[in-house]
């Protein structure tokens, strides 16, 4: 085992997944988002990537048809979540993260469905059974049309629903869950529904995005003090976007897009969960300068940056889960190469000192890419759309063999072998 890079014991290795994405038949805003405006992402789709994907002519097929941009069955995951726990065990996940969908829980304002939090408790029940560490998300984006009908998070006054429903579920579900992650990257959300415009409730407006990212924070610091006063045992954080930025203004964005938040919940702040992806080299105005090589997405793969990343929030001197990293990469032939090359950065952060607890890789299963669709091929395990069919991607074995010795095979990255 000499030239083997151990991890720490009782390191998490888990995937990651969020409610909209996987389960299929939701009914919140995206899904009428969805409903209104798949025809446009198809008719849009040509002018959007064929000029810069050099994979365009596999999927234009997919990226044209209005149906790939409706979330609909999903991978159908509320109905086969054990089978699909079953796949992480015999891949030797010891920890899974998830969201609960909140459109479920609480359909119409006020009337929470039993049914629906059973369905969860069941959820749990499976993980552990399979000896799973359960990390829940909260608010994974997706939200009760009610809600959003309301003005969502861009009204103060709506903070008690969001309060409230959090406060049942962990009241309903306090000794079963030892990690909750309040918000999923609560800058992309309010960066791309409310500076860029693109994503529900497309309102182009930086005042609105002060707002609700204001309100996103009250939102967190009030459900982290709901949820120690029901169980002050727990661990409570949040999976913050993380994508490291490079240039000549990028400590003003790092500040603006990754500090500024944390700085604000900093004192309700167990655990810091970082979703990496790519970087973002900065010339001039231009943020997409990257020059490695590229996902199906177009995004840069840039293994140093989660090791530039994690640096980086050293200085918060909390335990830090990767809560999401992963690929699209439908021929799965980048993603081995690029779960190695992310850990062995990551072992090098952890070798200097920076307290990382464990890596859930994005994601489990092959899902709906929000804007994008079903074409994204995310999953360690493949989803064939037709017939549900689930298949182990070569690069699922590979990662199942890192979690299975809790050791990834060294190179010269890392001066020594025991972290
Ligand atoms: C992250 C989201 C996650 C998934 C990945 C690819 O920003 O949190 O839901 O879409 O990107």
């Amino acid at each position: 085992m000499n030239n083997l890079l151990k991890f720490p014991k009782g390191f998490f290795w888990g995937a990651a997944t969020s409610a909209h994405q996987v389960e299929g038949n939701n009914h919140n805003d995206w899904t009428e988002w969805e409903k209104a405006n798949a025809e446009r992402l198809a008719k849009e789709s040509q002018s959007r990537y064929a000029h810069w994907m050099k994979n365009w002519s596999d999927i234009k097929l997919k990226a044209q048809n209005p149906k790939n941009y409706i979330s609909g069955k999903a991978a159908d995951h509320y109905n086969r979540f054990r089978e699909d726990f079953d796949i992480a065990k015999s891949l030797g996940h010891n920890a899974h993260r998830f969201s609960i969908e909140w459109s479920r829980i609480e359909p119409e304002e006020g009337k929470f469905d039993e049914k629906e939090i059973e369905h969860y408790r069941e959820v749990i029940k499976a993980l552990r059974e399979r000896g799973l560490e359960p990390f829940v998300t909260l608010w994974h984006w997706t939200m009760p049309v009610w809600f959003t009908n309301n003005g969502g998070f861009e009204k103060r006054e709506n903070i008690k629903y969001f309060v409230r429903f959090c406060d049942r579920v962990v009241s309903e579900l306090k000794s079963e869950v030892k990690f909750w992650i309040v918000l999923n990257e609560p800058n992309i959300y309010s960066g791309m529904s409310y500076i860029r415009g693109e994503w529900p409730p497309q309102k182009k407006s930086y005042l609105m995005f002060l707002r609700v990212f204001s309100n996103l924070i009250e939102a967190y610091n009030h459900v982290y003090d709901a949820i120690h006063n029901i169980n002050p045992e727990v661990s409570v954080g949040i999976a913050q976007s993380v994508n490291y930025f490079e240039g000549w203004i990028a400590p003003v964005v790092r500040w603006f897009w990754v500090n500024r938040f944390l700085n604000r919940i900093n004192n309700h702040l167990d655990f810091i969960g970082v979703n990496y992806y790519y970087r973002r080299l900065i010339r001039g105005f231009n943020f997409d300068a990257g020059e490695g090589q590229r996902t199906d997405m177009g995004w840069e793969i840039h293994p140093e940056g989660i090791y530039n990343a994690l640096k980086g929030l050293s200085g918060y001197h909390k335990p830090i889960y990767i809560t999401e990293n992963g690929i699209a990469d439908a021929r799965d032939a980048k993603r081995e190469k690029f779960i190695g090359e992310h850990l062995r950065w990551l072992a090098r952060a952890l070798g200097e000192g920076v307290d990382i607890r464990g890596y859930f890789h994005w994601s489990l299963l092959d899902n709906f890419e929000w804007d994008k669709g079903f074409w994204p091929r995310f999953g360690l395990v493949e989803i064939d759309y037709k017939t549900l069919e689930r298949k182990i991607r070569p690069s699922g074995y590979v990662y199942a063999k890192i979690a299975k010795n809790n050791a990834i095979e060294n190179d010269d990255l890392n001066k020594s072998n025991v972290l």
